[in-house]
C-alpha cells in the first residue's frame, strides 16, 4: 500500500508581496571547494502598512549557519534550519542591515544548483530557488536589489573572478589569494545572480551599441577551446544588432559575458551580464560540431541575450509567470532565427519540435497550463508547454494585431514595465491597450491546458459559388480542467480554385474575418464564403497560426494538390506531411494485423515531385522527404500504441519511397554532394541536409552499407561524418561496416566528450529490443558519468524518449532500467532525475501489456521512501 506523501503546494491565488523590501545587497565569498564562506550583508526595510511585529522568514536550501548580525551587532536568529531562517524583532520602521554568514561546500554539490564546481571551476545555478543553496535570502523573483559581490580566491586555481555587472574593484590578498568586486547597478531578483571562478581561456571581441556605447564582450572556455568559440561570439553579435533593429533594445552594461561549462543542468542561463552556457551551445568547428549544433548555439546564444530584457529588466512577479519571460524570449529567437535563415524551413522545424514535445506533453497526465495555477516543484515546469507553446501563444497575438500593433504593444510593455517584475496580464494589457482590441478571452490561451481540436466540414455548392464550412472546436480535458471554454483562435485559412489560383471571395459571413485570418470564438460556427468559382481546394491553419490539431475531410488527391499548389510554403509541408500520415497510420495498421503495406503511388510521386522541384531550397525538399517520425505517428494514433507495429510500418514505407525515387536520389545526391570548405551558413546546411537524406534512402534502396561507409571515410566535417554513421548504425546495426565506423569514431573523439555524446545518441536510438543491452554495456564505458548530465541525456534520456521501440520493449525492461537510474541518479541529480522520467509521460497511450508493465514500474518508483520533490511530483502526477 503506498501513502501518498502530501506534497508542499504551492497556488497563484496565494500570491501576496514580501512584507520586507530588498534595497542592497552585498556579498563576500571566500571560495574554498570544501568550505566556502559566504558573508551577505542586506539592507533592508519593513514595507510600508505591514504589521510592525511580522517576522522575517528567509529561504534556504541545505544551508550551514553560521552567524546573523543585525545593524552590525551579534544577533539570535528566532529560528533556524537548513532551510529557513526566522528573524524576530525587527525594526518597524526605517532601513536596517542584516548580515548573514554561510558555509557551503561546492565541491560536493552534485544537484547543480547554487554554487558548484565543475571541472574545477566554480560556477552557479540559481534559477529557479538555487540562490537559496548560496544564502538565507527572500529568494523570489520580485524580491529585487542592487548587488555588489566580493570575489576571494586562490590566485592561481582562481586567476578569473566573475560576477553579473561590471568590475569595480581588485587586488591582492595575503596567502596567494586575491579578489575583484562586481557591482551590478541594475535591480535584479536573486535568481539572476551568477559567479564564475576558476582558470579559463577567452575570446574577446567588442560591439558598438545604437547610441554608440562600445560594449566589450568575452567568452570563456576551457584553455585550448578558444577558436571553438567563434561562432558563438558571431551569433552574440548578430544577435544584439538585431534585438535594436527588432525590437529597439540595447545592451545596457558596459561587458557582457558567456562563461561555457561542462556540468550544467539545462541549456543556458541568462544571469544578468554573465550568462553561463552548456559547453554543448558554445562550442563550434566543423570536425566537432553538426549543421544542427550550429542552429542551435546560434538559437540559444539569442534566447539569453534577448532575457536582457524579456526576463530581467522586466522580470516575473512569481514563478506562475514563468512563460512571461520564457514564452516571449522564445517567441523572440525564433523571429531571430527566421531573419538569418530561411523562414519557412525555420517554421516547419519549430512545429515539428512543438508537435513531438509539446503536443505528447498537452495530451498526458502532464499537461499543465502555459500559466500553471499550482506546482509543488517548479524545476519541473520548464516545459515545452510554458517554452513552445507560451512562444505560440506570443505568435498569436502578433497573428491577432498584425506587425506593426504587435510592436506597439511590445514598445508599451518595455516602457511601461521596465524595473518592474510583471505578470502575464500586464503583458496583454499592453497589446489590448495599443490595438482597442478586447483579448479577454484569448487570455483563455494562458489558462486552458490541453491542445484544442478543430474539426472543419466543407461543402460547395456550384450554382451559388458558395462555400460552407462547418468549424468547430474542441479541447479535450486535462488534469485539473474537465470542461473547457471556447477559445479565440486565430484561424489562417487558403482558397485554391480548380486551375490552382488562390481564390478571392466576395464575401465571408459567420464568422469575423480579417485577411486570411479566422477569428474562431464559439463553439461551433457556420461559415459562408461567396464568389468562389470552383469547388476550391481548402488549406487550413496556413503558417500554423494555431497550435492545434485540424481534423478535415480531405482526399489524397486534395492534400497531393495543395503540396503542389499552397503560396505558403510552410502549408505545403504540412500537406505533404497530412499525407505521409494518414498512409503511415494505415499501414501501422496493416502491420498489426500482419498484412503487408500497399504500394502508394500518391504519396510516393508526391514526394519525388517535391524532390525534383529545385525551384525549392534544398533545405526545405529535405524536410519534405522525411517521414513524421515514429513518436508522431504514435501520437497521431492517440491510444493502444505497439511501437513495433508502427516501426515495421514505417520501415516499409521508406523502402518504398526509397526504391520507387532511387533515380531520383541518386540525381539529387550528385547535384548536392558537398565540395569546398564547409560553413555553417543556413543554405550550405541545406544541402547537406538534402544530401544526406537522399543517401540514406539510397541505402536502403541497395541494402548495401558501403555507400554510406565510403561516405564515413570522406567526411570532412561532423555533419556528414555523424550522418553516415547513423545511417550504418541505425539500418546496417552489427555490419562490420557500422563496428568499423563505430569504433573509429570512438578512438577518433574519445577525448571530446561533447562528440562522444553523439556516438552515445547513435547507439542509443538503435531501433529493437537490443538497445537496451547496449545501452548498459555503454554504461560502463569511462566516457560515461553519472554525475554529467550530459552524458545522462545523450544516453541514457535518448534511449528512454528517442527510441520508441527500443525503449518499450514488450518485456518492460526498458522501464525498469530507467526506474532503476531515475533511483540512482534521484540523491545525485534530482533535476535530471525528474527530466528523464518525463519519458514515460504517454504510457498511458500504449496498447494494454505495455500500460501495464509501464504502471508497475511507475508504482515502484512511487514506492521509494526518499524521493526528491522533483521526482515525486512527476511520479505522482504520471500515476494521475
Ligand atoms: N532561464 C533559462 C533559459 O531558458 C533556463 C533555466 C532553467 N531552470 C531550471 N530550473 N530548469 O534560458
Ligand atoms: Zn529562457
Amino acid at each position: 500500500m503506498t501513502i501518498a506523501i502530501p506534497q508542499n503546494e504551492i497556488r497563484l491565488e496565494d500570491y501576496r508581496p514580501t512584507d520586507f523590501v530588498l534595497l542592497t545587497v552585498d556579498l563576500a565569498f571566500d571560495l574554498d571547494p570544501q568550505r566556502t564562506i559566504v558573508t551577505s550583508t542586506i539592507a533592508m526595510a519593513r514595507r510600508e502598512g505591514v504589521d510592525r511585529e511580522a517576522p522575517l522568514t528567509l529561504d534556504g536550501d541545505e544551508l550551514e549557519f553560521v552567524s546573523l548580525k543585525i545593524n552590525g551587532v551579534d544577533a539570535e536568529p528566532h529560528a533556524v534550519t537548513p532551510d529557513r531562517l526566522e528573524i524576530r524583532g525587527l525594526p518597524a520602521t526605517g532601513e536596517f542591515t542584516l548580515e548573514i554568514v554561510t558555509a557551503i561546500a561546492p565541491a560536493s554539490n552534485t544537484k547543480l544548483m547554487g554554487l558548484y564546481s565543475t571541472n574545477g571551476v566554480y560556477c552557479t545555478q540559481c534559477e529557479a530557488e538555487g540562490f537559496r543553496r548560496i544564502t538565507y535570502f527572500l529568494d523570489r523573483p520580485d524580491a529585487l536589489a542592487v548587488y555588489t559581490t566580493t570575489i576571494r580566491a586562490d590566485a592561481k586555481a582562481a586567476p578569473l573572478l566573475l560576477s553579473n555587472g561590471n568590475p569595480v574593484d581588485s587586488g591582492v590578498l595575503g596567502d596567494g589569494r586575491h579578489f575583484v568586486a562586481w557591482n551590478d547597478p541594475h535591480p535584479k531578483p536573486s535568481y539572476l545572480f551568477a559567479l564564475v571562478a576558476g582558470d579559463l581561456g577567452v575570446v574577446e571581441d567588442d560591439f558598438t551599441t545604437a547610441s554608440g556605447r562600445k560594449v566589450k564582450l568575452a567568452i570563456y572556455v576551457e584553455h585550448g577551446k578558444e577558436e571553438r568559440a567563434a561562432y558563438a561570439m558571431d551569433a552574440l553579435k548578430r544577435s544584439m544588432r538585431w534585438d535594436e533593429e527588432r525590437f529597439g533594445r540595447e545592451y545596457d552594461l558596459d561587458i557582457f559575458m558567456i562563461v561555457a561549462v561542462s556540468d550544467f543542468n539545462m541549456g543556458a542561463m541568462e544571469n544578468k551580464g554573465l550568462n553561463v552556457f552548456n559547453d554543448k551551445y558554445v562550442l563550434a568547428d566543423p570536425d566537432t560540431a553538426t549543421d544542427a549544433d550550429y542552429a542551435n548555439i546560434e538559437a540559444i546564444i539569442a534566447h539569453e541575450y534577448f532575457h536582457n530584457w524579456t526576463g530581467n529588466r522586466i522580470t516575473c512577479r512569481d514563478w506562475f509567470q514563468l512563460c512571461l519571460k520564457e514564452g516571449l524570449t522564445v517567441y523572440r529567437d525564433h523571429e531571430f532565427s527566421a531573419d538569418m535563415r530561411s523562414r519557412a524551413v525555420k517554421r516547419i522545424a519549430e512545429v515539428r519540435l512543438l508537435k513531438a514535445h509539446q503536443f505528447p506533453e498537452d495530451n498526458g497526465p502532464l499537461a499543465h497550463p502555459v500559466r500553471p495555477r499550482k506546482y509543488s516543484e517548479i524545476n519541473n515546469f520548464y516545459t515545452a508547454t510554458v517554452y513552445e507553446k507560451g512562444s505560440e501563444v506570443v505568435r498569436m497575438i502578433e497573428t491577432l494585431l498584425g506587425r506593426d500593433d504587435f510592436k506597439k504593444g511590445m514598445d508599451l510593455y518595455f516602457e511601461r514595465h521596465d524595473g518592474d517584475a510583471a505578470t502575464i496580464e500586464d503583458f496583454v494589457a499592453c497589446f489590448a491597450e495599443v490595438s482597442g482590441k478586447n483579448l479577454d478571452q484569448f487570455f483563455l490561451w494562458y489558462e486552458q491546458a490541453g491542445t484544442p481540436e478543430i474539426t472543419v466540414a466543407s461543402q460547395y455548392e456550384p450554382s451559388t459559388q458558395t462555400l460552407r464550412l462547418e468549424l468547430e472546436q474542441s479541447i479535450p480535458p486535462t488534469p485539473g480542467q474537465s470542461s473547457k471554454q471556447p477559445m479565440h483562435i486565430p484561424l489562417r485559412v487558403g482558397l485554391f480554385e480548380s486551375n490552382g489560383e488562390p481564390a478571392s471571395p466576395r464575401a465571408i459571413e459567420g464568422i469575423e474575418a480579417d485577411g486570411d485570418v479566422l477569428n474562431l470564438r464559439e463553439r461551433t460556427h457556420t461559415v459562408r464564403i461567396t464568389g468562389v468559382k470552383s469547388r476550391p481546394a481548402i488549406s487550413v491553419n496556413r503558417s500554423f497560426s494555431a497550435p492545434v490539431n485540424v481534423r478535415q475531410q480531405q482526399s489524397d488527391r486534395e492534400l497531393a494538390q495543395l503540396a503542389r499548389i499552397e503560396t505558403d510554403l510552410f502549408s505545403r509541408w504540412q500537406a505533404l506531411n497530412d499525407l505521409a500520415m494518414r498512409h503511415l497510420v494505415s499501414a501501422t495498421q496493416k502491420a498489426e494485423s500482419g498484412e503487408a503495406a500497399s504500394a502508394n503511388r500518391e504519396l510516393t510521386d508526391c514526394l519525388c515531385a517535391v524532390l525534383a522541384d529545385r525551384t525549392l531550397e534544398p533545405a526545405f525538399r529535405a524536410h519534405a522527404i522525411t517521414l513524421p517520425g515514429e513518436t508522431d505517428i504514435a501520437r497521431e494514433i492517440g491510444n493502444d500504441i505497439n511501437p513495433d507495429a508502427i516501426h515495421e510500418a514505417r520501415e516499409a514505407l521508406v523502402a518504398q519511397i526509397a526504391s520507387h525515387g532511387r533515380d531520383l536520389f541518386e540525381e539529387i545526391a550528385a547535384e548536392t554532394r558537398p565540395a569546398g570548405d564547409y560553413s555553417p551558413d543556413a543554405a550550405s546546411a541545406g544541402d547537406r541536409a538534402l544530401y544526406l537524406a537522399c543517401m540514406s534512402h539510397l541505402a536502403v534502396a541497395s541494402g548495401d552499407p558501403s555507400g554510406p561507409l565510403s561516405l564515413y571515410r570522406s567526411a570532412d566535417n561532423m555533419t556528414l561524418l555523424s550522418g553516415a554513421l547513423a545511417m550504418l548504425a541505425h539500418r546496417f546495426p552489427r555490419s562490420p561496416e557500422a563496428e568499423e565506423a563505430l569504433a573509429d569514431f570512438e578512438a577518433r573523439y574519445r577525448d571530446n566528450p561533447l562528440v562522444i555524446d553523439k556516438w552515445l545518441t547513435v547507439q542509443a536510438t538503435i531501433p529493437g529490443a537490443d538497445a537496451l543491452s547496449r545501452v548498459k554495456t555503454l554504461m560502463d564505458k569511462p566516457h560515461f558519468q553519472l554525475s554529467n548530465p550530459n552524458r545522462v541525456r545523450s544516453l541514457i534520456g535518448t534511449y528512454a524518449s528517442g527510441n520508441p521501440t527500443g525503449f518499450n520493449r514488450a518485456d518492460g525492461a526498458g522501464y525498469d532500467f530507467l526506474a532503476g537510474i531515475v533511483i540512482d541518479l534521484d540523491p545525485l541529480n534530482p533535476q535530471v532525475a525528474a527530466r528523464l522520467l518525463t519519458a514515460m509521460r504517454s504510457w498511458r497511450s500504449l496498447e494494454a501489456a505495455r500500460r501495464e508493465k509501464a504502471l508497475d514500474t511507475l508504482r515502484k518508483i512511487a514506492r521509494v521512501e526518499k524521493l526528491s520533490t522533483d521526482v515525486r511530483d512527476i511520479v505522482d502526477r504520471m500515476i494521475g
